[in-house]
C-alpha cells in the first residue's frame, strides 16, 4: 500500500470511530517515512477531492472522503482482511471482466502476502467499451455515474475448499450488492432470479461470472464476479427500448449520494465475507425475503426448458440451492437452475 492509500485508510478508519484526529507523527512512525511526505500525501488527498482538515497539536481529522472513484478511497473502505489486495481503477476500459481474465491467464496477479496464498484483486471502471453482460450480450454503457466492478476470487484459498460451492458465487454476489446498497446508500433492493437487482421495478445491476478452469485438473481456479451498477443516471437519459426496464440508484447528483469508492469495497467486503461461507448456503433465506418474483405470473425464456416456445408459469419457491421451482400451466413443477424469467403483466 502506497503512503497516500495508507493515509486514507487511516484516517478514514479514525473518522468512523471516536479517535477523530491522527496526528502526522503517529502515520509517519507507522510507515517509518518523514512527516514530510505525510504531509505531502495529505496535500494530494484533498487535491483528489477528499476534505481533511489539520489542526496543530492534534493531526489530520478526514472530513469526506471524495464522491468519486478512487484507489485510496476504495482501500479505504476495504476490511482489514482485503486491505492489501490490488486495487485497479480505470477512468475508461473495454470491460473489467477482460482486464481481471487478462491477468488471470497472463498470471499478473500479484501475490501480496504469499503466506496466506490468498489470489484476489478488484477491477473497477468508470466506463466501459466493451461491456460484457450475460448469455452472450453486451452491457451497455449510460450516460451518468456508474460502476463496473469486477473480483476475482480463488476457490479453496480465500473463499472454502469445496470447488462444486462455487457455483452459488453468483447468488451470493447478488446478496452482496443487495447488503453493501442497503448499508451505504439505505436503499433496499429486489432480486429477480437469477440475479437481476431491481430498485422501484427497474433493473439497477447485472451480474456476469466467468470462470478460469483448469481441465486436467478438473476444477475451477479462479472466478471473476462481474458486477454494473446504474449508479446516478437520469431516467430520460436511457435510451427509448429500455426507459420502462431499466433505472438507477439515484437520478440526480446530492448530498444523499454517497461515494462511489465505499460503495465498491463494501461490496468487495460483503461477497468476501459470503465466499468463506458458500457450502453454508446462508444467503439462501437473504435471497428468498428479497426475491421480487415468488408468487408471480412468469414466463420463460429458457429454450433448454421451453422448447424453443415461450412457456407460462408461476414462480413457487426458490429452493436450498437457489434454483427457481415453477408451477407450469398444466400442473407440473420443476426446478431451473439457469435461464432468464420476465414477470408477467397482472392480465
Ligand atoms: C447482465 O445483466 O447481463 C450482466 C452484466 C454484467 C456487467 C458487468 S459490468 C462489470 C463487469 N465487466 C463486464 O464486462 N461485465 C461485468
Amino acid at each position: 500500500m502506497n503512503i497516500k492509500d495508507h493515509v486514507l485508510r487511516r484516517l478514514y478508519g479514525a473518522s468512523i470511530s471516536d479517535n477523530q484526529y491522527v496526528s502526522g507523527e503517529e502515520i509517519s512512525e507507522e510507515l517509518g517515512v518523514s512527516r514530510m511526505a505525510v504531509s505531502k500525501a495529505v496535500k494530494q488527498l484533498v487535491e483528489e477531492g477528499n476534505e481533511i482538515e489539520a489542526v496543530t497539536k492534534k493531526g489530520y481529522r478526514l472530513l469526506s472522503i471524495t464522491k468519486e472513484l478512487s484507489e485510496a478511497g476504495v482501500i479505504a473502505g476495504l476490511c482489514e482482511e482485503l486491505k492489501d489486495i490490488p486495487v485497479h481503477v480505470y477512468e475508461v476500459t473495454e470491460s473489467t471482466n477482460k482486464n481481471a481474465m487478462d491477468d488471470i491467464v497472463n498470471q499478473n496477479m500479484n501475490e501480496i502476502d504469499p503466506e496466506k496464498k490468498f489470489k484476489t484483486a478488484l477491477y473497477i471502471a468508470k466506463n466501459q467499451t466493451a461491456g460484457r453482460g450475460r448469455l452472450g450480450r453486451s452491457f451497455v454503457t449510460f450516460p451518468g455515474r456508474n460502476i463496473y466492478f469486477s473480483m476475482v476470487l480463488t476457490p479453496g484459498e480465500l473463499v472454502g475448499n469445496n470447488n462444486s460451492d462455487i457455483v452459488y458465487i453468483t447468488t451470493a454476489a447478488s446478496i452482496a450488492v443487495l447488503r453493501a446498497v442497503k448499508k451505504v446508500c439505505g436503499i433496499e433492493l429486489e432480486i429477480k432470479w437469477v440475479n437481476d437487482l431491481y430498485y422501484k421495478n427497474r433493473k439497477i445491476c447485472g451480474i456476469l461470472t466467468q470462470a478460469v478452469s483448469n481441465f486436467e485438473a478438473g476444477h475451477i481456479e479462479q472466478v471473476v464476479v462481474g458486477i454494473g451498477i446504474n449508479f446516478v443516471v437520469r431516467q430520460e437519459d436511457f435510451p427509448a427500448e429500455l426507459k420502462d426496464i431499466a433505472g438507477a440508484l439515484y437520478e440526480e447528483e446530492g448530498d444523499e449520494v454517497p461515494s462511489v469508492s465505499l460503495l465498491s469495497a463494501e461490496i468487495a467486503n460483503e461477497l468476501i465475507e459470503l465466499a468463506k461461507g458458500l457450502s453454508e448456503h446462508t444467503f439462501i433465506e437473504d435471497y428468498k425475503k428479497h426475491s421480487m418474483i415468488i408468487g408471480k405470473k412468469i414466463s420463460l425464456q429458457n429454450r433448454a426448458i421451453a422448447g424453443g416456445e415461450l412457456k407460462y408459469a408461476i414462480a413457487e419457491d426458490i429452493d436450498e440451492t437457489g434454483g427457481l421451482v415453477v408451477r407450469f400451466e398444466d400442473g407440473s413443477v420443476e426446478t431451473l437452475h439457469t435461464g432468464e424469467v420476465s414477470i408477467r403483466k397482472a392480465d
